[in-house]
């Protein structure tokens, strides 16, 4: 029997969660994956209703959140911040005392990182961070699940991110770090992930036994490779920038070629979505080392295990 603590806890960065935290989150999820592919009644969130507060689109993490919540017996309610007074001007703060007064919990997409600490510090509930400008860290939980169920362990693999260090690189060398896998990054000259992020992700990696390597050359970093992950080359809000970015992105793809100096098992990930020719090619992604459909779908079940961590169950 599992005892249920309550600990209104928040994810805003990876680092809210320990190493032995996502252990308990990687049980859940594998547990609650069993249960609800046989359609168990689950009634972790019953009689909670939580808010997801989104300010740019989603596919995934807000119907995986949204979902999970139902799961879980419990209510949700899409606040897209474009409906909202947020939307006129009212501050966070103040968006974040009301709807703390209404919800047991919020997650949260956000343009600016600042606005879902100033959600977490002012509504008194549990808030998630559902992506921002800095960090992904409900994707990353999603993902190290998604390698666990295909390699078993995840201490000692490494895993090259080609592309943009971007919110999933950063949140990538944290998790990363945490369960002792080594990453390299290789992306062009200025486009390299968040330098406070890197000197936490390497504090963690000394503990874990973790290398980290930021270099330029792809091929470089995928020798030998177990995983090969990309993300888009223009995230949400840098439309502006397209044309440069696609210019200065090129040969930062995801191809056979490229998969072909990874390790002869190596499997390929990309948090979606995909623009196919650019960091990703379509063989890739429909080919036989793809994870990436899996990896989607575990968007749910992790986000299931994230809930009731916060809940407390498995403590
Ligand atoms: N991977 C991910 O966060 O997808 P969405 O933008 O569709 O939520
Ligand atoms: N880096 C991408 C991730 C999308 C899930 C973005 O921020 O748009």
């Amino acid at each position: 029997m599992l005892e249920v603590v309550k600990l209104k806890k928040s994810i805003i960065s990876m680092t809210d969660l320990t190493p032995q935290n996502l252990e308990v989150i990687f049980e859940q999820t594998r547990a609650l994956k069993a249960r609800i592919k046989k359609h168990e009644n689950i009634d972790t969130l019953s009689g909670q209703v939580w808010g997801l507060l989104f300010e740019k689109p989603s596919t995934r993490t807000r119907t995986s959140f949204q979902t999970a919540v139902l799961r879980l017996n419990g209510e949700a309610i899409y606040l897209p911040s474009s409906g909202m007074q947020l939307s006129r001007g009212e501050p966070v703060r103040d968006t974040a005392r009301i709807l703390g007064g209404y919800l047991d919990g919020i997650i949260a997409r956000v343009y600016d990182h600042k606005t879902v600490v100033d959600l977490e510090q002012y509504a008194g509930v549990p808030v998630i961070n559902g992506l921002s400008d800095l960090g992904h860290p409900t994707q990353i939980v999603c993902d190290l699940f998604t390698l666990l169920e295909n390699k078993g362990t995840l201490q000692g693999l490494t895993l090259t991110f080609i592309g943009d260090g971007n919110n999933v690189c950063n949140s990538l060398l944290l998790g990363t770090a945490m369960v002792g896998m080594n990453m390299n990054v290789a992306c062009p000259k200025g486009y390299e992930p968040d330098m406070t992020i890197v000197a936490k992700a390497q504090e963690i990696a000394a503990k874990t036994g973790a290398k980290i390597t930021i270099m330029h050359d792809p091929i470089e970093a995928a020798r030998g490779a177990d995983v090969l992950y990309t993300d888009v080359w223009v995230s949400m809000g840098e439309e502006a920038e397209k044309e440069k970015r696609l210019h200065d992105f090129k040969g930062y793809q995801i191809n056979a070629g490229l998969l072909k100096v990874a390790a002869h098992d190596a499997v390929v990930m990309h948090c979606l979505p995909a623009h196919r020719g650019l960091e990703i090619t379509d063989d890739v992604i429909e080919g036989p080392q793809s994870i990436v459909w899996q990896q989607g779908e575990n968007k749910l079940y992790g986000a299931v295990g994230i809930l009731s961590f916060i809940q407390g169950v498995g403590h």
